[in-house]
């Protein structure tokens, strides 16, 4: 397996291209199963978990054509244009052997129970980051008139005779899986839905903008109370895939880490407002520019935050790790608390390897700043946790290496090709 060997100590300076989003691509991917027409997906990232899913979307009948052919494009013009058929679903059953492999193939329930009245998708099973039920998933689906039955490890839904029926669903909790399942079942169903504290995540509005670019009426796009007219089908369309946010938000931590002139190119600093003021906290010049984030530190220390994970527009969770593993240098005492998932703190112990100085209790950590951080081999536990110890690797004296990176290839489209163009010195090694 693939290792990333990193030797920290490099200020980084020059321009990041940022990919589109993964969170956006897969479920937009996923609503190519309520139309029979095409639907065009361009700034597709090429990463592991795309290609996941054009596996589990194949199987239930979807054809997939890719354009601009990822073997012969440029050194660094990112994005795919796919193009999406499902003429047929001819398999209403998301096997555990895929869905265990990608939660977010759990989605395809909502759809394919709107166009085809029943669907049996496996359990999502365990997870690295906390037990992640999908109780809101199926409670919303029931609001729209669902039968639901767990079998064998299985969710089996049906639809009432004549098909889903919109419904008041209001979720208990923000979840931005359960929207955007309900969101794609809504969609077909007869009548309006109305889903209330429904999230608010960008990547849960560019799923709705591009289900009105294929017919579907949803009003409050953005907020947290959508309303949902359904339509008897959905037609064609052509979306084009939104920036990462968490990528963005993660090289602009890595810039913060190592000092120097970082400009994120092609991305939306809107997305990510309340990461730049505590990236701002931590002692960074953040500039919107349009298009593109500046970001630069230039020899000052990095100052300590005090921070909680939210939903949006609230710090992500999914720069937890990140924001812990810069200020492993500050100059004070972070205290960083995880209010969405329970176990989001695989990274702790491999930054421990380092030299971090950081304790838990409960869902708060305390992170005391340390003058140095020392390589030392580390191992990957998920996506965003990962890519911690890419930061944590890039600020450390000598050599860390990562083993398990088939976690970071989920994610980050080019990493070590991204980051080497601005002087940081990171390879992969392959065994053999
Ligand atoms: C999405 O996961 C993202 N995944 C996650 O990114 C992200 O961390 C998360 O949203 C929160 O922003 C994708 O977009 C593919 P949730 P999701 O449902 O939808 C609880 C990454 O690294 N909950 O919003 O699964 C749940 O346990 C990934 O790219 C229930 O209790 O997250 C959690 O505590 C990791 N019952 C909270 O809600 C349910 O039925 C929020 O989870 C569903 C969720």
């Amino acid at each position: 397996m693939d290792l990333i060997k990193v030797v920290g100590g490099n200020q980084l300076n020059g321009v990041i291209p940022i990919s589109g989003a993964k969170n956006a691509a897969l479920p937009l991917m996923i609503a190519s199963l309520l139309t029979d027409e095409g639907l065009t997906l361009k700034n597709v990232p090429n990463l592991a978990d795309v290609n996941m899913l054009t596996r589990i979307l194949r199987n239930h009948g979807c054809d997939l054509a890719v354009d601009g052919k990822r073997a012969g494009r440029g050194p660094m013009q990112l994005g795919d244009t796919f193009h999406l058929t499902a003429r047929e679903i001819v398999d209403t059953t998301a096997p555990y052997d895929m869905v265990s492999r990608m939660r977010a193939s759990f989605w395809v329930l909502g759809p394919l129970l709107a166009r085809m009245g029943t669907a049996r998708v496996s359990l999502p099973g365990g997870c690295a980051i906390g037990t992640r039920p999908v109780d809101l998933h199926l409670n919303g689906l029931k609001e729209l008139g669902a039968d639901i039955e767990i079998d064998a490890g299985y969710v089996v839904a049906n639809a009432p005779k004549g098909g889903l029926v919109g419904g008041r669903v209001v979720f208990p909790k923000v979840s931005v899986g359960a929207t955007i399942n309900v969101l794609l079942a809504a969609v077909l169903a007869k009548g309006e839905t109305v889903m209330e504290n429904a999230a608010r995540e960008p990547e849960v509005g560019d799923l709705a903008d591009c289900l009105v670019k294929m017919g579907a009426k949803i009003d409050g796009i953005g907020t947290s109370t959508l309303h949902i007219q359904g339509r008897d089908r959905l037609d064609a369309a052509i979306h084009s895939v939104l920036p990462d946010r968490i990528e963005t938000g993660t090289f602009a931590m890595i810039a913060a880490a190592t000092g120097g002139d970082v400009t994120l190119e092609g991305t939306r600093y809107d997305f990510l407002a309340n990461a730049f003021d505590a990236l701002r906290q931590t002692g960074v010049t953040v500039e919107d520019k349009g298009d593109s984030i500046r970001i630069t530190r230039n020899g000052g220390a990095i100052e300590p935050v005090s921070l909680e994970t939210q939903p949006f527009p609230g710090f992500p969770t999914d720069l937890q790790a990140q924001i812990m593993a810069l200020v492993t240098r500050a100059s004070g005492t972070s205290v960083i608390r995880e209010t969405i998932f329970e176990n989001r703190f695989m990274h702790v112990q491999e930054l421990a390897r380092l030299g971090a100085d950081i304790h838990l209790h409960s869902d708060s950590a305390t992170v005391k700043g340390v003058a140095t951080l020392t390589g030392a081999p580390v191992m990957a536990t998920d996506l965003r946790a990962s890519v911690s110890l890419v930061i944590a690797g890039l600020m450390a004296e000598g050599e860390t290496t990562i083993s398990r990176v088939y976690h970071l290839d989920r994610g980050f489209e080019r990493l070590e090709e991204k980051l080497t163009r601005c002087g940081a010195d990171i390879t992969r090694v392959s065994p053999g």
